[in-house]
């Protein structure tokens, strides 16, 4: 059994920051993330066309977060309340032991390491906190950097593309002793 108790918000540190829970304040920001065709080129999800989409998605991840449905952290540098980007964890399965992971960066902070440093947090988390066997990321064959990011954080491809669509690859990572290496 996972353990999955999300309440009070679990929020994370690294050395350069902090991830906290979404507030209505962060609209703009969602709002920029859910528009830009950029950072959407390979995300299969309905663009936002107004504030309130921004608005309606805070409350609803919020929702989730506490029916323990799934963890949604808003990334800001430490010291500083502006969301930079956003890392969440969901699709948790109690019988298999394990969760998906998604990711995504405002175009002007990529290229840091921000997100590198967000999912080895996350994975630590998800790893030794929700007691999760196995983190799998589901992203399109040509997202080169989600790929890259992945790699880097040790995923390695599943070889398995997605049945409903073929443009689709998965990576996972398992809680083993060979992450260490
Ligand atoms: C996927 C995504 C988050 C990756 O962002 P990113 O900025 O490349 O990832 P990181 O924050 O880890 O930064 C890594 C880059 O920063 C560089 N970097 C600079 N300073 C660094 C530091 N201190 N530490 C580590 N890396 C650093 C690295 O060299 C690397 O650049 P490179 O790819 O040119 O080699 C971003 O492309 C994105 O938001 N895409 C759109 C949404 C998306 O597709 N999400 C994935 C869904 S599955």
């Amino acid at each position: 059994m996972l353990n999955r108790t999300f309440t009070p918000f679990p929020i994370l540190t690294t050395e350069r920051l902090t991830l906290r829970q979404l507030v209505s304040n962060d609209e703009q920001e969602i709002f920029a993330l859910r528009t830009d065709s950029e950072i959407n080129r390979y995300l299969d999800r309905p663009i936002a066309n107004t504030i309130d989409d921004a608005r309606n998605f805070i409350n609803k991840v919020n929702e989730n977060i506490t029916k323990n449905n799934a963890l949604y952290w808003a990334i800001t540098f430490s010291g500083k309340s502006t969301l930079v980007g956003t890392i969440c964890l969901f699709g948790f399965s109690d019988e298999n032991g394990k969760c998906e992971i998604g990711y995504e960066l405002l175009t002007n902070f990529q290229g840091q390491g921000i997100m590198t440093e967000a999912v080895e947090k996350v994975i630590d988390y998800a790893f030794n906190t929700i007691k999760v066997e196995k983190i799998e990321a589901y992203l399109h064959r040509d997202n080169q950097s989600s790929i890259k990011l992945l790699e880097k954080c040790s995923f390695r491809n599943s070889n398995e593309p997605d049945k409903t669509n073929p443009e689709l690859i998965c990576y996972h990572l398992t809680n083993s002793i060979d992450n260490l290496k």
